[in-house]
């Protein structure tokens, strides 16, 4: 479909990684979404090809060069390319089912993984860099936070994932967690497959999952719960 992702690490043997496995790696081998990996390293200049500093002020760490961070997304993103750049930080937008959609409808992304202690602000600003977190804990790099990113965004690209969870029966597109699953034996260890789910009874199955789904969701999200009740479930 045409999805270009562009990927900006210092570390570029971390991809394609799991992202060219499986579901993500069929759909790369057939060309659904190509991926390139440019290592930072090459937009630096001087003989020990630095892209790192201390920071202004003062403080531990080191912080991510503004000029050979900006040079390297120059090198693989012109000025008017219309994919959003993404800079994985847990400084950032939380990524939600919502935002996976919009990138996935989009022309693609180029994605920045940081590391060190930060990157110089002013290059997030210069080059419009959208600040995206995965979640409120902090990773070594955001080289892992780019690859659920773009696995989640993948599977909803036209033709990956086919006939089977089209994207729309899935418990967070509807603002709900899954049903509950099973597959024969009839019993195992003692327990029992739901016996509705087993009477051939359509109508009545689908009455029963939407039912488990909600109870399921009521009982562990109720934040998720909250929104899918009052509408505006963050999905949609
Ligand atoms: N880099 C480090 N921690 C991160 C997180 N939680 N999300 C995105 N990028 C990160």
């Amino acid at each position: 479909s045409g999805f270009r992702a562009t990927v900006l690490t210092l570390y570029p043997e971390m991809f394609p990684g799991p992202l060219g496995l499986s579901l993500s790696g069929r759909a790369l081998d057939r060309g659904d979404w190509s991926l390139d990996v440019a290592n930072i390293r090459d937009a630096a200049t001087d003989r020990h090809r630095s892209v790192d500093d201390t920071p202004s002020g003062g403080g531990p760490g080191m912080v991510m060069r503004a000029d050979v961070v900006a040079r390297a997304i120059d090198t693989v993103s012109p000025a008017d390319d219309p994919r959003p750049r993404l800079y994985m930080s847990p400084r950032g937008r939380r990524l939600d089912q919502r935002l996976v959609r919009d990138l996935a409808a989009g022309p693609g992304v180029v994605i920045l993984c940081g590391r060190f202690e930060g990157l110089d602000e002013r290059v997030i600003e210069g080059r419009g860099l959208i600040e995206v977190s995965i979640g409120d804990y902090v990773l070594s790099g955001g080289e892992l936070a780019a690859q659920v990113t773009l696995d989640a965004v993948v599977r909803l690209l036209p033709g990956v994932m086919g006939k089977i969870e089209s994207g729309s029966e899935e418990s967070f597109e509807a603002g709900l967690l899954e049903y509950p699953q099973y597959t024969r034996p009839q019993v195992w260890e003692g327990r029992e497959i739901p016996e509705i789910l087993t009477s051939g009874d359509h109508g009545r199955i689908r009455a029963w999952r939407r039912a488990e789904a909600e109870r399921i969701t009521r009982e562990r999200r109720p934040d998720l719960w909250d929104a899918y009740r009052a509408g505006t479930d963050g999905t949609t």
